[in-house]
């Protein structure tokens, strides 16, 4: 199907923060633009609103004041729905209440014409449901704009069970048409972003509810080692924890209260208090003004490694090796095919064997691999760039191996945080949940696996998507972990996805 030509009118229901920015698109795309809002004074508003975002982009050069006032005259308001009726494609942006919505699209199957295509941005109600209440359901698609609408570029285009695959596909083109990366998801509970998210605000809070790490050493060890442009507590902040629980509610609800998104009690303890974040000036941090941002726990300086030997593969840790022989320190490298990568470090009074933290506790591993001294690194994005790396002893080890290992990584040029012993650690059991999670919405037919790491990309701004990381790290290896913390904590919550498994036992990537 190819994209509705800018010559089609597009109309606008609903001129609030999604709306205004979803008029913008369309008008800045070319198309004619009828905007309609039921509340007075809400059109201007809207439209005021992008009178002023681009006035910013004249500012900063991206436009210029002509293509400015086309975009403008493109866009006019409407008093009454029967105003919208030369509409070839409708997007409703209005109040997230399903009956609200249904009446809506009732009463525009009987304005717009036949052909014409009705939208929903809404962000947690099924299209089929929506389309439930219409006689032609087949032309109804969600439409799902990620705020704000102008600056993000994913759009979830969404089929109910009654969409056609041809107002599906003309949505597709034409987001594309407007600039958009457009994925396809089935409608589903959350649809990709809304559910695949879930794990990256549920394993901080889980690790700060265990008592691993303190929420500011979370948020910086999720960006300097994970490469998560936030962390996942400022992020909650950003969003307003009453709106993030409110979607894990939903997303929890919806599944019948699977236990993989039970929603934090933390959190409800921070909605119950009124910290919702920054709107309300404090949340998770204080945002009162010249309130001091609390530092993450950093370890001081322990002793240079006087030399260092590696057993096995180091798998996604390997840059380390280039550090290790940048920093000038004696390197033995062992083959051992049994051996999961460790790094043995001589510290001269010290010594440590670090391996990267799979989904148990350094403490069981130590146990069940008789090792002395066993400290566990967690992952990094890219261990030769990584800025910080968070290490956590086994109980069984000496103090003193701690010591060295911070200042193995610390010679390496890297800051160190010290966390408890949790399994999983902080950014490997995030990203092998995410991958759990992505895993799930692919085998159950959401979507594929491109369209679900372009979603996570382009909606959450994830440094690389989950299926890419667990091909990246190896699907065998994110299985360890998620059967680590399957064990561990005998939740059902860490269960392993069945396409991961079979991922794994048929020898295959998720993108091959
Ligand atoms: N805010 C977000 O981050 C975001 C992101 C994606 C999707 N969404 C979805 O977009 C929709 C709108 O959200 P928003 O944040 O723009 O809300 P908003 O409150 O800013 O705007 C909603 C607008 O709809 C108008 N309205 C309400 N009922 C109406 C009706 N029956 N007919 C016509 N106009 C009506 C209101 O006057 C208001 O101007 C919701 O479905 C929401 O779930 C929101």
């Amino acid at each position: 199907m190819a994209a509705l030509p800018t010559s089609a009118t597009v109309a606008v229901i609903g001129a609030g923060t999604m709306g205004a920015g979803i008029a913008q698109v369309a008008a800045t795309a070319g198309h004619p633009v009828l905007l309609f809002d039921s509340f007075e004074g809400a059109v201007a508003r809207g439209i005021a609103g992008i009178e002023k975002f681009l006035g910013r982009s004249i500012d900063k050069g991206k436009i210029t004041g002509a293509e400015r006032d086309a975009i403008l005259g493109r866009i006019t308001a409407c008093d009454t729905l029967e105003e919208l009726a030369p509409a070839k494609l409708v997007i409703e942006a209005i109040v997230e209440d399903l009956a609200v919505k249904q009446d809506l699209f009732k009463k525009l199957e009987g304005i717009v014409a036949e052909d014409a295509i009705l939208a929903s941005n809404t962000s947690s109600l099924s299209i089929t449901a929506i389309g439930g209440a219409l006689a032609r359901p087949e032309r109804l698609v969600g439409m799902h704009f990620f705020n704000p609408a102008p600056l993000m570029a994913l759009v979830e285009v969404i089929t109910g069970l009654a969409t056609s695959p041809d107002a599906a596909d003309t949505l597709i083109e034409t987001s594309t048409a407007w600039g958009k990366a457009p994925v396809r998801a089935k409608s589903t509970p959350g649809f990709i972003v809304n559910r695949c998210a879930r794990s990256f605000y549920a394993e901080a809070q889980r690790v700060l509810w265990e008592g691993g790490a303190d929420i500011p050493t979370i948020d910086s060890v999720m960006k300097e080692a994970g490469g998560f442009r936030m962390g996942p507590f400022e992020l909650m902040d950003l969003i307003g924890a009453d709106v993030n629980l409110a979607v894990s509610h939903s997303v929890w609800n919806a599944y019948f209260r699977d236990p993989r998104y039970t929603p934090s009690l933390l959190q409800t303890e921070q909605v119950a208090a009124g910290r919702l974040g920054r709107k309300s000036g404090r949340g998770w941090y204080d945002h009162a003004e010249g309130a001091e941002r609390p530092e993450p726990l950093t370890a001081p300086p322990g002793p240079m490694p006087k030399s260092v030997r590696i057993v096995g593969d180091l798998g996604p840790a390997e840059p380390l090796a280039g550090l290790i022989e940048k920093a000038g320190i004696p390197l033995k490298r062992e083959k051992d095919p049994d051996e999961l990568g460790a790094i043995h470090v001589d510290a001269g009074d010290a010594e440590a064997v670090l391996m990267l933290t799979h989904g148990a506790t350094a403490t069981e591993r130590a146990h069940w691999e008789e090792k002395d001294n066993l400290v566990h690194f967690d992952l990094a994005l890219d261990f030769g760039a990584a800025s910080r790396v968070a290490i956590a002893a086994a109980d069984q080890a000496a103090p003193a191996a701690l010591e060295a290992a911070a200042g193995f990584f610390q010679a390496l040029g890297k800051s160190v945080s010290v966390i408890d012993d949790v399994p999983g650690m902080i950014v490997m059991r995030t990203v092998a949940m995410l991958v759990n999670e992505a895993a799930d919405a692919v085998n159950q037919g959401v979507c594929d696996a491109a369209d679900l790491d372009t979603a996570m990309i382009k909606g959450v701004n994830y440094p690389r998507g989950p299926l890419a990381w667990a091909d990246f790290l190896s699907p065998a290896w994110v299985l360890v972990v998620s059967d680590g913390l399957y064990g561990h904590y005998g939740e059902d919550r860490y269960r392993p996805s069945p396409l991961l498994r079979r991922k794994v036992f048929g020898g295959a990537k998720f993108h091959e």
